[in-house]
């Protein structure tokens, strides 16, 4: 038997996304017996999963899965081989993708999470109605709310949600030296591109959240994950453990800083659609827009993304992209927070586009 699944599947055209994003094709069939791999671009399908100590002791397939996992693969120009760290196994997830379509595991939800965001990474800047000015007014408010509350002790910021780069791009732009991660290996692909054109390089790698402190296993004065990216967490178990870690990567007397949607203010209910609006791109129009479909307790939704990309002629392509969100309310942010070591938690409202929560970790 295999590990039960925590969380549900995802449906065909998620898991499908999983393995043909960016064009790519692969074909993969898995059985209980072993795993055939047969995917024409390897690297295009990256994921950091991991099993624990646990699991592997108590399912032998997983182990015959790891032995398959040996051969390194790189995301970002960056070779990554699985491996040991601590008690826990972390591997490069290409193939633990088509354990997904085929075969319970332990990953839970990150991997339609991880779908969503390889999808959405070539257009995610359209969320924006310009994405340039929102790095450098977002690197502006952070770097107000950073001088205020550590005066002059913020130097190395870890954004570990850093996506296609809207804070880690503005803050490197402000002199702060600055590591990012990130689920989607799509989006840091594009975060490398953007820092590379502006002159810079990045120090960007694929890791979940979950397990910073596994990945990076350094420290830093402040660790960031913005705009609503701890929501994508389903549960308070997996956002104590996410900030467990954020406590690990911050150095004492260093700090914590997250922005969330206010889901307090929110209509938790039905199913709601949320427009963009249209951005238009040379000869493109785009229509991006939401929808939330609330589960019946108002604790969690489905969104589906669509961008519909219209090139003028008789019909258009639609994207769809979908994922989960965890309506967390800010509270609760801030008690697991404190759970996790954070003191001095507090939010900030009217300073981002989104309410701010700050901790700091204490001295010694
Ligand atoms: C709304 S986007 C924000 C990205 C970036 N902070 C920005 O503003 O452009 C949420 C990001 O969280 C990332 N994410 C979601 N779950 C994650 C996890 N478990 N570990 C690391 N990143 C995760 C997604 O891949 C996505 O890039």
């Amino acid at each position: 038997m295999w590990p039960a699944r925590q969380g549900g599947r995802p449906d065909r055209a998620t898991s499908a996304g999983i393995v043909k994003r960016s064009g790519a094709t692969a074909a993969m069939s898995v059985t209980r017996t072993g795993i055939e791999p047969s995917i024409s671009d390897a690297e295009e399908i990256h994921a950091a999963c991991w099993f624990s100590l646990e699991q592997v002791k108590e399912h032998p397939e997983v182990t015959q899965v790891m032995a398959q996992l040996e051969e390194p693969c790189s995301s970002s120009g960056r070779k990554e081989r699985s491996e040991w760290r601590g008690s826990t196994y972390h591997a490069p997830g290409r193939l633990l993708a088509a354990l997904w379509r085929e075969a319970p595991h332990p990953v839970s939800t990150s991997m339609s999470t991880m779908a969503f965001y390889d999808q959405l990474a070539p257009f995610y800047h359209l969320i924006y109605a310009d994405w340039n000015a929102s790095i450098g007014r977002q690197a502006g408010a952070l770097d107000t709310i950073i001088k205020e509350y550590w005066p002059d002790s913020i130097k190395t910021v870890l954004d570990v949600a850093c996506g296609i780069g809207t804070q880690a791009l503005g803050l490197a732009q402000l002199g702060y030296t600055v590591t990012g991660s990130d689920l989607s290996s799509a989006a840091i692909d594009v975060a490398q591109r953007e820092a590379a054109a502006r002159g810079f390089s990045l120090d960007l790698s694929v890791a979940d959240m979950r397990v910073a402190y596994l990945h990076h296993q350094k420290q830093f004065d402040l660790v960031i994950a913005c705009d609503n990216s701890v929501s994508h967490l389903l549960t308070d178990a997996e956002l104590l453990q996410a900030f467990q870690q954020f406590y690990a990567c911050t150095r004492p007397g260093g700090g914590c800083l997250i922005s969330v949607r206010d889901y307090e203010q929110e209509d938790r209910t039905g199913i709601q659609v949320k427009p963009y609006g249209i951005r238009t791109e040379g000869q493109t129009r785009y229509v991006p827009f939401q929808v939330w479909e609330f589960r019946p307790d108002g604790r969690m939704y489905d969104l589906t993304m669509y961008l519909i990309e219209d090139r003028g002629g008789a019909s258009c392509d639609t994207h769809v992209m979908r994922t989960q969100y965890y309506a967390v309310e800010i509270g609760r942010l801030m008690s697991l927070l404190m759970q996790a070591g954070f003191q001095e938690v507090q939010r900030l409202d009217d300073r981002l586009f989104q309410p701010v929560i700050l901790g700091r970790r204490p001295e010694g």
